[in-house]
């Protein structure tokens, strides 16, 4: 399966990945050399799309995981239209369980429950998670803010003490505020910072928020398309050393720091693939 986002963010689908998926290699690809795409107009996210698209093809991947609520939420559509395999993106996976999540919480006879979705600019933007829960369910509201200097923060491998702390408070505010219930981490760099999110969300609440990440829930539809379709590997096809082939456009030394403390296993392995006119 070939995987990709803008940088590191993407790893913590390809973890669940590698979780759900025992015989699958994963060829993983962070787009350091552009991070981030949150920012960015959707013309050029979709340009970098097709750009990732195009360097995991040419590794013979038999689909591609779109690790990135951004490129999910402006390109998927696109790629889908223009590439000959399937294309699984976060968004939808994310919106699932975050009715999961808020259908789960104790009803309230006087009011229903908010979803509350912390993401890019790009991906808040685009109205894509309101639209993906709507399609579910037209019961829950969704309140949808962004929260951009989160990406720059992990990418730095900034994700413990009182800097993110300070800045993840700053963004749950507002969200808590309007009377969010669940938090969905909707920019798959957030779930590095998962615990700060979690106890900051839960002082402000005044009690435990469920926070919705969703690379399980994606690492579930591959799963099952790849049962569906019988597409897994047979038993020990690739050996454990070979399940996870790293690439990035950039840096690839700053970001094997990052990875093996992320993944908790060994990513020193890190190859610079070029864009050339990507
Ligand atoms: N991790 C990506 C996402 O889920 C992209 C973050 C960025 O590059 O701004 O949106």
């Amino acid at each position: 399966m070939g995987v990709f986002d803008s940088g590191l963010g993407g790893l913590t689908v390809a973890r669940a990945l590698l979780n759900a998926l025992p015989n699958e290699r994963i060829v993983y690809l962070g787009d350091t050399a552009r991070v981030p795409y949150g920012t960015r107009s959707a013309q050029t996210v979709v340009r970098y799309a097709r750009g990732c698209s195009e360097i995991l093809l040419e590794r013979g991947v038999k689909g591609i995981v779109v690790a990135c609520n951004t490129v999910s939420a402006v390109a998927i559509e696109i790629l889908r239209a223009e590439l000959d395999l399937p294309i699984i993106g976060v968004i939808e996976p994310g919106a699932r369980a975050a009715l999961a999540a808020v259908r789960a919480l104790p009803a309230l006879p006087e009011k229903l429950p908010k979803i509350g979705v912390l993401g890019t600019t790009g991906t808040i933007a685009s109205g894509a998670y309101p639209r993906a829960v709507g399609q579910l369910s037209t019961r829950y509201e969704v309140v949808a803010l962004p929260a951009p200097l989160l990406v720059p923060l992990t990418e730095e491998g900034w994700i413990e003490g009182e800097v993110p702390r300070l800045i993840v408070r700053r963004y749950l505010e507002p969200l808590i505020a309007a009377g969010a219930s669940v938090v969905v981490l909707g920019c798959t760099h957030f779930p590095l910072l998962k615990n700060i999110i979690a106890e900051v969300a839960a002082e402000l609440a005044g009690h435990p928020v469920p926070i919705v990440d969703s690379a399980e829930a994606t690492a579930a539809v591959v799963a099952e398309w790849i049962a569906d379709e019988r597409l897994a590997p047979s038993l020990g096809e690739h050996t454990p050393a070979a399940r996870l082939e790293l690439l990035v456009t950039d840096l690839p030394a700053s970001f094997s720091v990052v990875a093996s403390r992320f993944l908790g296993a060994d990513a020193s392995h890190v190859t610079q693939v070029d864009l050339n006119a990507k």
